[in-house]
């Protein structure tokens, strides 16, 4: 080995060469990074996550000596240079990209961009659940770059208290509509040759567990598929997505289905 061979006074001098070498490195200041190199705090130390300002935003158009073609929703930038036949210049879709133009994905203004696009505190939650599935598009469609620094994430790429409202309230809209599904248990089902399907209510749940009361069936429709659940009789049927079934008197504790898809 080379290092065997040096005086005891040149290994000193490389070793603490070295030492010094170290703390240089381990005692740069945090100014020294840019914010868009920053470290993303709320995602760990997973990976470097590049902030954006609107300014250095702007110029991903997609337009001639542009660096690229980046849209974002709802603070998240993508890249959707693969998507150039829908968001490139003169393209239907060209106005998402370059800024955030999120309540545009659920109003349909696709003409001019306004600042105020990006806003979506006016939509309704259920609104707001259709654009965090836009978002989940784009997730996994594009591929992700980072986050715009302004309404929805800090200058730290944390989110804002406005995200944090507009994501509680999407999930509050899940929430609703997945409900009837888990308040109300499922109807029984048959199904015969001579006469279609029939639902019916018992005081039974799927499980054998007796529940205290019977129900009236009702068909929850915001589903793919609609649905059949047993309905306590105090519950209001104001509710257009837990309607009675047709042709079955709404007092009935079982009906015949008149449509193939309902279970
Ligand atoms: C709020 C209303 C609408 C929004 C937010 C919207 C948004 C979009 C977006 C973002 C894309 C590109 C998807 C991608 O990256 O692959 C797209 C594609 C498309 N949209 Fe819309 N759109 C809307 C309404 C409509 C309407 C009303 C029509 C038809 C009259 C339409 C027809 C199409 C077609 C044909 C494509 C291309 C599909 C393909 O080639 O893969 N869109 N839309």
């Amino acid at each position: 080995m080379i290092f065997a061979y040096l005086k005891p006074y040149f290994r000193h001098l490389i070793v603490i060469g070295l030492a010094v070498l170290l703390f240089v490195i381990l005692s740069r200041e945090p100014e020294d990074i840019q914010p868009h190199q920053q470290v993303d705090r709320d995602e760990e130390i997973s990976s470097d996550v590049k902030l954006f300002t609107d300014i250095e935003l702007e110029q991903y158009n997609g337009r001639e000596g542009s660096p690229g073609l980046y849209l974002v929703i709802l603070g998240y930038v993508y890249d959707v240079a693969s998507g150039v036949k829908h968001y490139g210049p003169g393209e239907a879709y060209n106005m998402f990209v370059g800024h955030d133009a999120s309540r545009s994905f659920i109003s349909g203004e696709f003409e001019a961009y306004h600042p105020e696009m990006s806003d979506v505190s006016s939509l309704t939650d259920g609104e707001l659940k259709s654009l965090v599935k836009w978002k989940s598009f784009y997730d996994e469609t594009y591929v992700y770059k980072g986050k715009l620094i302004g309404r929805y994430f800090d200058d730290r790429g944390r989110l804002t208290d406005y995200h944090k409202v507009i994501l509680e309230r999407a999930i509050k809209a899940e929430q609703k509509e997945t409900e009837p599904r888990q308040q109300y248990p499922s109807c029984n089902v048959e199904w015969k040759e001579e006469t279609g399907t029939r639902v019916w209510c018992t005081s039974r749940s799927g499980d054998g567990v007796e529940r205290g009361w019977v129900g009236k069936p009702r068909r929850y429709a915001k589903e793919p598929n609609p649905y059949c659940v047993c309905v306590p009789d105090d519950v209001s049927t104001s509710d257009t997505s837990l309607a009675p079934f047709a042709d079955c008197d709404v007092s009935s504790e079982s009906c015949f289905v008149m449509e193939t898809k309902t279970v």
